[in-house]
C-alpha cells in the first residue's frame, strides 16, 4: 500500500477502507508517513469528507494506536464528562465534585488549554502544589478511595490523535466534523470510562459555529461511542457568549467554587444541572431528570461537594485551604472597569474574542511552551441582551501589565455590538442526543 495512492483516492471523492485507515494511522503514528503527506491527507478529507464507516474506522484505529486505560478496578459505572471547548468553561471543576458527591466515581483525564480556549489543568494548578502529573495507580486508588481523581492525558493516550491534532492546528484543518469526531472519541474511548457525557458546544467561541453542524457533530459522536459499546450522550449547548461571568485560569477557579456554594452564575449552573443530570442518569444514580437534579442541588447546599472539591486538590498535593478562603488564590495586582462608551442592549459578543483578551492579559498560551499567569483575566458585567447606560462597567480586567491590558482592553471593546431594541436572550442549552 502507498500513502500517494491514498490520497489520490480521498482526494477524488472515494471512500477509504478499514486496511487503508489503519495503514495511514499507523503509519504516521510511526513515523513512516511524513507529515507533508499526511497533511495533504487531511486537507482531501477536508474538503471531501469522510462517511460514517470510515469516520468510525479512523476512531477504532486512532484509539488502538497507544495505551487504553483499564479501569475495571474502579468500582461502579464510571461515567466521563467531555467538552469541545470554549471560553470560561470552567465546568470540569464544579461539575466533577458535584457528581463524585452523588456517587459517581469520576476517574477524568483532562488537557491544558491551548489558543483562546482555557485547559482544565491550567486552572486547577491555581491551587498551590496540586499537580495532575499523578501515576495510573495514585489515579486509580484515589478514585476508589475519595470517589475522584483528575491526571493529565498520557502520551501514549492515543498518540495517533495527539500526532495529528498538532498536524491539523497548523494546516487549517481542525473544523471538519469527522476528524473532531474522530479525534474526541478516540481519546474518550481509549480512556475507559463505562458512559460518557459530552457537551458540544455551538457559536462564535467553539469550532462549530452553526447548529446545524453542532448537532451533526453531536449525533455523529454519540453514534461512535454507542456503537463502542459505551452509552454516550450529547447535549449542545451555546458558546455565543462566555460561560458565566469569568475568564481566567484563578478567576474562574473562584467561579466554580462560588457555585459550589452555591452563589454561581445562572447559565453555569443550569449547564452543570443538565450535563451532571445525564452523568447521574448514565451511571444510575438517578432515574430521571429531576431526580438527578434534586440530588445534585442537595450536594452542593449540603456543602458536600465543595467538600469533595477540597478532597481531590488535598489527595493531588494541592492546599485545600483556598478551596475555603479563594481570596489565597492567585490575584492579579491591577483591576481596572472596562467602561461602556454606548447605550443600548447588548446584541451580540464575539466570544473567541474574549477569550483572546485572557491570552493576551497573559493568561493563555500562544505556543505548547508558553508559561501562563493564572492570576490575570476578565470578569464579565455585562452579557448579551442586557441593558448598558453609556458609563456603566461592561468588564473588569484583571492584569500584572498596565501595557498588555490596554490592549486587552481595546480588543474587549472591539467583541461587543449594541442594538437599540431589545435583544432575546438565546437559550443556553440548545438540545441533547440521547443514546
Ligand atoms: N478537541 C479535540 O480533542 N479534538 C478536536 O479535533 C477538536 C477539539
Amino acid at each position: 500500500m502507498r500513502m500517494y495512492d491514498l490520497i489520490m483516492k480521498k482526494r477524488n471523492g472515494q471512500i477509504l477502507s478499514r486496511d487503508e485507515i489503519d495503514f495511514m494511522v499507523q503509519g504516521y503514528t510511526t513515523g513512516t508517513i511524513p507529515d507533508y503527506q499526511m497533511s495533504a491527507m487531511m486537507m482531501a478529507i477536508y474538503f471531501r469528507g469522510m462517511n460514517g464507516q470510515e469516520t468510525l474506522y479512523l476512531t477504532e484505529s486512532m484509539e488502538h494506536s497507544g495505551e487504553r486505560l483499564d479501569l475495571s478496578g474502579i468500582r461502579g459505572i464510571k461515567v466521563d464528562k467531555h467538552s469541545t471547548g470554549g471560553v470560561g468553561d470552567k465546568t470540569t471543576l464544579a461539575l466533577t465534585p458535584m457528581v463524585a458527591a452523588c456517587g459517581i466515581p469520576v476517574a477524568k483525564m483532562s488537557g491544558r488549554g491551548l489558543g483562546h480556549t482555557g485547559g482544565t489543568i491550567d486552572k486547577l494548578e491555581s491551587f498551590p502544589g496540586f499537580s495532575t502529573a499523578i501515576s495510573s495507580e495514585t489515579f486509580l486508588r484515589n478514585v476508589n478511595e475519595i470517589g475522584i481523581a483528575i491526571m493529565g492525558q498520557t502520551a501514549d493516550l492515543a498518540p495517533a490523535d495527539k500526532k495529528l491534532y498538532a498536524l491539523r492546528d497548523v494546516t487549517a484543518t481542525v473544523d471538519n466534523m469527522s476528524l473532531i469526531a474522530s479525534s474526541i472519541m478516540s481519546k474518550k474511548l481509549a480512556s475507559g470510562a463505562d458512559a460518557i457525557v459530552l457537551d458540544v458546544k455551538t457559536g462564535s467561541g467553539a469550532f462549530m459555529k452553526s447548529q446545524e453542524d453542532s448537532f451533526a457533530l453531536a449525533k455523529e459522536m454519540v453514534t461512535l461511542g454507542n456503537n463502542a459499546g459505551r452509552k454516550t450522550y450529547a447535549i449542545i449547548s451555546d458558546m455565543d457568549q462566555p460561560l458565566g461571568f469569568a475568564v481566567g485560569n484563578a478567576l474562574e477557579v473562584k467561579e466554580a467554587i462560588d457555585t459550589l456554594q452555591g452563589k454561581g452564575p445562572a447559565d453555569f449552573l443550569e449547564l452543570c444541572m443538565t450535563l451532571g443530570s445525564y452523568m447521574l442518569i448514565a451511571g444510575e444514580k438517578a432515574e430521571n431528570e429531576k431526580e438527578a437534579r434534586d440530588k445534585l442541588t442537595e450536594s452542593v447546599y449540603s456543602g458536600k461537594a465543595l467538600d469533595k472539591l477540597a478532597q481531590l486538590i488535598e489527595a493531588q498535593g494541592g492546599d485545600q485551604t483556598s478551596v475555603y478562603h479563594p481570596e489565597l488564590l492567585p490575584t492579579a495586582e491591577y483591576q481596572e472597569d472596562i467602561i461602556s462608551s454606548q447605550e443600548g442592549y447588548i446584541s451580540h459578543i464575539t466570544c473567541s474574542e474574549i477569550g483572546m483578551c485572557s491570552l493576551l492579559l497573559g493568561g493563555g498560551r500562544e505556543t505548547k511552551e508558553s508559561a501562563i499567569d493564572l492570576s490575570v483575566g476578565l470578569i464579565l458585567r455585562k452579557k448579551v441582551g442586557d441593558f448598558v447606560k453609556k458609563g456603566e462597567t461592561l468588564a473588569v480586567l484583571h492584569g500584572n501589565d498596565r501595557e498588555k491590558m490596554t490592549q486587552a482592553r481595546q480588543r474587549f471593546l472591539q467583541a461587543y455590538s449594541f442594538s437599540q431594541n431589545i435583544v432575546e436572550k438565546s437559550p443556553l442549552i440548545k438540545g441533547v442526543i440521547t443514546p
